[in-house]
């Protein structure tokens, strides 16, 4: 009697394992696609993110602390965008929460930022070949009285060791964030479709200052060969990189200093409608890998 139940199991058991290989997927593989992993957007303010969102499909607003996230679908692939608000701190852990929460594949850090490369116009756009920290820095030994000399701080490198960064002298280097190999195709791929400006590789700029001297910004400029800076995509970098995400900075020119280009807002949509093309194209990408 038992082993007649045992073998009707068996039968039952395999017909299901049957069914699960045949090609109608059953039920439960469909929604095993929600395990897909999303690709994460973050922009600083709500003119850098919003847009972007409006343009998910079947939208859904999650938020934990200030961060909003906005998950949706873009061609039936998941996309969050995240409104991280501005700076390291708020782009580091609003970085730090998604991927714990969300488990992303990539993440792309864009939004406005000032240009450091006179040869850079309001509305042209930087692909971080390379994302810098630009506000650790080091100051020289000077004593009370003697000033401040700002020309003479070094760089200074908080991920070289764990010991004292501010001892260790292979500490004094510039780290650089590469940009992701396979972000940086699609976003190359789809350049073209990009017409208010031009699009180029360079080097993004971070820390919470934004520079108004010229001198200051031709130092970076020299110094850490920047094209632009702003205020955030250092921070998402080093956040992905401690969790081994790919990684992207893509930002907009809204100023430029260097060569008296005015402040205009309207770049923050311009830059979300290319990031909307590099995420198709990104999507279109790991479909074919597959
Ligand atoms: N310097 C610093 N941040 C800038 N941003 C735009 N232009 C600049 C600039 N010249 C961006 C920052 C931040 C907000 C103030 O605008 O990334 O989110």
């Amino acid at each position: 009697m038992r082993k007649k139940f045992a073998s009707l199991a068996a039968a039952a058991l395999l017909s299901v394992s049957m069914l699960a290989g045949c090609t109608s997927v059953p039920k439960f593989e469909t929604e095993a696609e929600g395990a897909q992993r999303p690709i994460l957007i973050q922009g600083p303010m709500p003119i850098e993110a919003e847009k972007f969102a409006e343009r998910l499909d079947k939208v859904k607003i999650e938020k934990s602390g200030t961060f909003v996230f906005y998950k949706g679908k873009l061609d039936k692939y998941p996309v969050i965008v995240a409104k991280t608000g501005k700076g390291m701190e708020n782009t580091a852990a609003a970085t730090a929460i998604a991927i714990e929460k969300y488990n992303p594949a990539a993440i792309i850090n864009q939004g406005t930022s000032g240009g450091h490369d006179p040869s850079l116009n309001v509305f042209d756009i930087v692909l971080g070949e390379r994302t810098t920290n630009i506000g650790s820095l080091k100051t020289g030994h000077l004593e009370q009285g003697e000033g401040i000399e700002p020309m003479g701080w070094i760089p200074m490198d908080l991920m070289a060791s764990e010991g004292s960064a501010g001892e260790d002298p292979n500490a004094e280097t510039i780290r650089y964030y590469e940009g992701d190999k396979e972000i940086l195709a699609a976003a190359k791929a789809v350049k073209d479709k990009y017409t208010k400006g031009k699009v180029v590789e360079g080097t993004i700029g971070s820390a919470d200052v934004w520079n108004n001297e010229v001198d200051r910004i031709n130092w970076f400029h020299e110094k850490y060969e920047t094209s632009v800076e702003e205020m955030e995509g250092a921070a998402a970098a080093q956040i992905s990189k401690a969790y081994n995400v790919p990684f992207l900075g893509i930002r907009v020119l809204s100023n430029n200093k260097t060569n008296g280009g005015a402040y205009n807002p309207n770049t923050a949509e311009a830059n979300q409608d290319y990031v909307y093309e590099v995420v198709k194209q990104y999507i279109t990408d790991m479909k074919n890998k597959k």
